[in-house]
């Protein structure tokens, strides 16, 4: 089994995410990470508790990391509109019987990262804060990971949060340049295939009619989620599985087709910061940093994941 560690901003599709994942019996999650981002971290950590008792999953750690940015006061407002005051689409869940452990999310990082030389991949669904830091805690053990996908970024389409910037971009810009340039393998998954990936709203339906308790908890949560992305996007089929595309990458790299490029993230721009610029020119200035995920088979992926999640 392939181990991972989940880093969240729990969050709808974060919830979806963590479901996925914890029910893909390829994968072995070692601990899941919070970060601000959708929620402020300690509501990240709450939900994420909540989110492993729905799963009887309670053995899983969870640790808490940033609550803000590496360098600069927080750009980005937690993301009500999308997805509640609560960050699960405020249907009322009560507290979790668990708490988060006492270890924080970056020592953790790179701790399993010497436990399990070159078997580890982090899977970054939020801001990339706690990835920053963990770097800058012990670079050596961040060159131990197999990998790091991240959920983040728009190479060939507009951002969501901004004209130009994704939401986890947005978030904490300078702490995904100094992931893209510490040559540590990032395979980014951005708002050019996320943004393909949507959960019709007749699949929230059949969760409600298994009248399971997980699949009435994601249909509740998932119902807030997907009435959000019929008001910002008119006309749209669904919600976006941003975060359960990550996984999915993971799970099997043939849902996707990605492309080595130079990426920067624009920390500077007046209307532009959080943009990532991946150099596309036939002759660019500098070696490939990003694998960029820019196709996707999104049916194969959908399929996959409602087998896994409403199973
Ligand atoms: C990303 O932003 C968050 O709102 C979602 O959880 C996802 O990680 C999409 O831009
Ligand atoms: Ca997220």
């Amino acid at each position: 089994r392939q181990k991972i560690i989940l880093d969240v901003d729990t969050g709808i599709d974060d919830a979806l995410a963590m479901t996925y994942a914890i029910r893909s019996p390829e994968l072995a999650v070692l601990g899941i990470t919070t970060c601000f981002g959708n929620v402020t971290v300690h509501e990240a950590a709450r939900n994420s508790l909540l989110v492993l008792e729905q799963l009887d999953a309670e053995h899983i750690p969870v640790f808490l990391g940033a609550n803000q940015p590496l360098f600069r006061p927080s750009l980005k407002a937690k993301a009500v509109s999308i997805h509640g005051e609560d960050g699960l689409g405020d249907t009322g869940l009560s507290e979790p019987l668990g708490s988060p452990a006492s270890q924080s999310a970056a020592s953790f990082i790179v701790e399993q990262a010497r436990k399990y030389p070159h078997e580890v991949t982090v899977v970054a669904v939020g801001a990339m804060t706690n990835l920053a830091l963990a770097i800058m805690q012990d670079p050596e053990a961040m060159y131990l990971l197999k990998r790091v996908v991240i959920m983040g970024g728009a190479v060939t389409v507009p951002g969501n949060v901004t004209p130009q910037a994704e939401a986890n971009m947005y978030a904490d810009p300078e702490a995904a340049e100094f992931l893209f340039r510490s040559g540590i393998p990032v395979t980014m998954v951005g708002l050019d295939v996320t943004l393909q990936t949507l959960l019709p709203r007749a699949e929230i339906a059949k969760w409600r009619e298994q009248g399971t308790k997980l699949g009435q908890f994601l249909a509740n949560i998932t119902e807030f989620y997907i009435n959000a992305y019929s008001q910002f996007y008119p006309g749209i089929r669904g919600c976006a599985l941003h975060d359960p595309l990550a996984i999915g990458v993971v799970i099997d790299t043939t849902f996707v087709k990605t492309q080595p490029l130079h990426v920067q993230v624009d920390c500077e721009g007046l209307y532009s910061v959080g943009r990532t610029i991946a150099d596309r020119r036939s002759k660019p200035d500098h070696s490939p940093n990003v694998d960029v995920c820019l196709e996707v088979d999104a049916d194969r992926f959908l399929a996959h994941f409602l087998e896994r999640v409403a199973r």
